[in-house]
């Protein structure tokens, strides 16, 4: 609970700070909707009730929508299309308090099903109930998330998928294309629980590998350029991980790392689109396919508890080539790297 509210105060900020920041995203309200929910109620009312699913996600990001576009494409696949179900969908534009105000509205609706993409849309989901099932997606721990005890065995009305961060594999990629590190700046929202949890994996890592790291935490994504300008020149690369906040303005990091000629790795291929150097991470369109075939078992009866949380296992190789010329990397090493990443 405590983790929770944590999560809540310091994801409150973000959205103040974006909408101040860019042109775009307009600062509406919590019901930022989706044509979708009035298309089955007055006109087509006699045919068989139509299935409620609430679905709510996180933010605008190009993975985020990658993951709720396959979502949608792959439940009509499993036969609940328009025809049969009814989609609320609510984005939380990066606020908290939205998230909360769209948990309780869907629930308020006696929806049959939330889908909830993102650590912090899960779980706002899961404090509005305990009883509509709820399916999660990309959330990198469930269990630090506290949604699940046991990602085998759900013991609530909760389940999904994760996706976990390959850490070894990144540091060891990371070994390759820019050998001699050593000290690590991290940068991360510390109160999104789907980072801290991978930073003390990380930790741990360095400290058996002998490797220092500084720490640089923001609360919302307007602080990440700070951030990020705080270890140029105490750190030799930087590291993030699936984190929204950092994610948010991964654009602003890019460039100031690239001015520094800091390699930045990452956990998300979105974030090596948005300038990041590389990462070894999931596809968010096999999870979203996975996410909405549980949610399809769930749907034809199966009960949540039967259901285990799925763990993305394929992760690819991803490096940003204009990045890594822009730092002054070897481009030969970066296409052999590219070309035997199958392999490795
Ligand atoms: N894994 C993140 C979470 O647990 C969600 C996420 C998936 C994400 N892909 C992303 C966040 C890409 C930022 C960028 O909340």
């Amino acid at each position: 609970m405590k983790k929770i509210f944590a999560a809540i105060l310091a994801m409150t900020v973000l959205m103040t700070a974006c909408s101040s920041g860019t042109s775009s995203a307009p600062a509406s309200s919590a019901s930022v909707s989706s044509a979708a929910a009035s298309s089955g109620s007055a006109a087509a009312e006699p045919a068989a009730e139509k299935i409620k699913i609430g679905l709510v996600q996180m933010m605008e990001h190009p993975s985020l929508d990658e993951i709720r576009e396959a979502i949608l494409a792959e439940l009509a696949v499993q036969g609940y299309d328009d025809s049969k179900v009814e989609i609320d969908y609510q984005n939380g534009q990066g606020d908290m308090n939205n998230l909360n105000t769209i948990a309780q509205k869907f629930v308020g609706d006696e929806v049959d099903m939330i889908i909830a993409i993102a650590t912090p849309a899960a779980q706002s989901a899961a404090a509005a109930t305990d009883s509509i099932p709820i399916i999660f997606s990309a959330v990198t721990d469930p269990v630090d998330a506290g949604l699940v005890a046991d990602l085998s065995a759900p013991d609530r009305n909760l389940t999904g998928t994760s996706d976990a961060i390959a850490v070894e594999e990144i540091f060891a990629l990371a070994d390759r294309l820019t050998p001699g590190i050593q000290t690590y700046g991290l940068l991360y929202n510390n109160g999104e629980s789907n980072s801290v949890s991978v930073i003390r994996e990380v930790k741990a890592a360095l400290e058996a590998a002998g490797i220092a790291y500084e720490e640089a935490t923001v609360v919302n994504s307007s602080e990440v350029t700070t951030a990020a300008q705080s270890l140029v020149g105490k750190v030799d690369a930087i590291f993030s991980p699936i984190d929204n906040t950092v994610a948010y303005a991964m654009p602003n990091l890019a460039q100031i790392a690239i001015e520094a000629k800091l390699p930045v790795y990452v956990a998300a291929d979105s974030m090596v689109n948005d300038g990041g150097l590389a990462t070894v991470g999931v596809n968010y369109t096999q999870l979203g396919k996975q996410t909405a075939q549980m949610a399809a078992e769930v749907l034809s009866g199966k009960p949540v508890s039967e259901v285990p949380v799925q763990v993305l296992s394929e992760y690819a190789t991803v490096i940003n080539a204009d990045t890594a010329a822009a730092i002054g990397l070897d481009t030969a090493l970066v296409d052999e790297i590219l070309s035997g990443s199958a392999a490795a």
